[in-house]
């Protein structure tokens, strides 16, 4: 019975929230960034009439894999920073139609607004993390600040990249063991960067866009939250440590490798030299 108020609802309360939080850190100025989660559709059916398509919505690419599926996503051009006083604009409730062509609306973007220009990179980073983990439910764009810095002062080899993160902080290894995906600079919204994102997201859960941002994934919006949030303060201490000047001494991998044992994740195979 859909009776219950979806201002209230869990899913809404909580993309508020983070949408909130990664505004403060700087990570989405305007309209830069955008979030999808995968939705529990009996969940969803206490707040909204599933039958009650309000639009259809054209979608540019082939999403027939997540047909039938519910996401909340953020709007297109809408601003992070106003998502927590205007969830109603800001944020949309879409169905993926059975023809996997458009997209149903069922609640939200209530100017007219549409789902964000880089659902090609969101959908299909659904589809390739579900088939290798069928708990995953959220894809997280922003432009967090440290990390699009780096990929200008960093080379963009994703061992090496992946290396100097895990030296950054100890966590690090322990939240990324798998490492971060980095693809070529493409058209954001397109098909095509669509495309290498999700290829990176089959092994990754963290793909760098360079000179643009930074794709997370989780099974929680906390999850992909602190993802983004581990790799980014690794960014930030390289940023420091370059600024200090000369390096005295970092992790070794003998260290990287023992952290690794402690804590009982595989680092990817090939990148420490132990
Ligand atoms: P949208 O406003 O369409 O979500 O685009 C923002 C963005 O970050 C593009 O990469
Ligand atoms: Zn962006």
């Amino acid at each position: 019975m859909a009776n219950l108020n979806i201002l209230e609802a869990p899913f809404v309360l909580e993309m508020m929230e983070t949408t909130n939080n990664m505004y403060r850190l700087g990570w989405d100025e305007r309209n830069g960034g955008n979030i999808s989660y995968l939705l529990d559709e009996a969940l969803v059916a206490n707040y909204l009439d599933l039958s009650n398509v309000l639009r259809e919505i054209p979608i540019p690419f082939d999403g027939l894999e997540l047909a039938g599926k519910i996401f909340i996503v953020t709007g297109s051009g809408e601003y992070f920073k106003n998502v927590i006083n205007n969830p109603e604009r800001c944020l949309g409730i879409i169905r993926i139609s059975e023809t996997g062509k458009s997209v149903e609306l069922l609640w939200g973007f209530s100017t007219g607004g549409v789902p964000t220009s880089e659902l090609p990179s969101h959908l299909m980073s659904h589809i390739s993390r579900l088939s290798v983990d069928p708990e995953n439910r959220v894809v997280m764009h922003c432009h967090a600040s440290h990390l699009l810095a780096m990929t200008f002062t960093h080379p963009l080899d994703e061992r090496a990249f992946t290396r100097t993160m895990w030296q950054m902080c100890t966590e690090c290894l322990v939240v990324f063991p798998e490492g971060v995906g980095i693809i070529p600079w493409l058209v954001p919204g397109t098909t095509e960067i669509g495309q290498a994102t999700s290829n990176k997201m089959k092994e990754n859960r963290l793909v760098l866009w360079p000179h643009h941002g930074v794709y997370g994934a989780g099974k929680d919006l906390d999850e992909a939250f602190g993802l983004i949030e581990t790799a980014e303060k690794a960014a930030q201490i390289f940023t420091y440590v370059r600024a200090q000047g000369e390096i005295l001494q970092t992790i070794t991998d003998e260290q990287l490798a023992a952290l690794g044992e402690a804590f009982k994740v595989t680092p990817r195979e090939g990148y420490l030299e132990v």
